[in-house]
């Protein structure tokens, strides 16, 4: 692989792509255990999941429906302060076992906010996968259930990951370049 520059900065190969494929099956395996018996209802957070979340179901024999969001922030009230609203959500959530689907969770904010927006609906159970995880960043609570790969504290682009818009169609994951 080579490297690649997107708008002003350059990326270099980091994770290739038979690997992050891997790093799936491997989690594809382990939910397909725990969902066995459910008819889960996947959640994909767009735009940044939609790569993870067909090479994730493509993997599970299990049945399953999916659906995806957009996470929308505005100001609230002065006492609410930043509320979030899911955009597209139009399934029946209560009694569901809910999986949401995430490309990357870093400080952990996005789940936090989905994480309220969703239990406000009253599903059975709520789990998180994520394709990757920077634990160094993320200090929340809130258990992310299955990750297919963590990675330090660096930007990535790739697999769904984009850098403003570009990179997401890339095979693999490429890290900014340390030149
Ligand atoms: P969080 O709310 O800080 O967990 O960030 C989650 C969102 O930030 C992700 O869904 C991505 O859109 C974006 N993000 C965080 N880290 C990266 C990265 O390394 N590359 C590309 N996008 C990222
Ligand atoms: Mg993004």
């Amino acid at each position: 692989m080579a490297n690649v520059t997107l708008h002003d900065k350059h990326f270099e190969p980091y994770v290739d792509e038979a690997d992050v494929a891997k790093a799936i099956d491997t989690l594809a395996a382990k939910v397909a255990k725990d969902y066995s018996d459910k008819t889960p209802l996947f959640i994909g957070v767009l735009n940044g999941s939609y790569f993870f979340a067909s090479e994730l179901l493509k993997r599970l024999v299990i049945q399953c429906e999916i659906s995806f969001v957009k996470v929308a922030s505005y100001h609230g009230t002065v006492s609410s302060g930043t509320v979030s609203q899911l955009i597209g959500l139009n399934e029946r959530i209560a009694g569901r076992h809910v999986v949401v689907l995430e490309d990357i969770v870093d400080t952990g904010n996005t789940i936090v906010h989905i994480m309220a927006a969703l239990n406000e609906k009253q599903p059975a159970t709520v789990a998180i996968a994520a394709l990757l995880l920077k634990p160094e960043a993320y200090k929340k609570d809130i258990p992310i259930n299955y990750v297919a790969l963590e990675i330090p504290n660096v930007f990535v682009v790739g697999s769904g990951l984009d850098h403003d818009g570009l990179g997401r169609n890339l095979p693999g994951i490429f890290r900014l370049a340390q030149s």
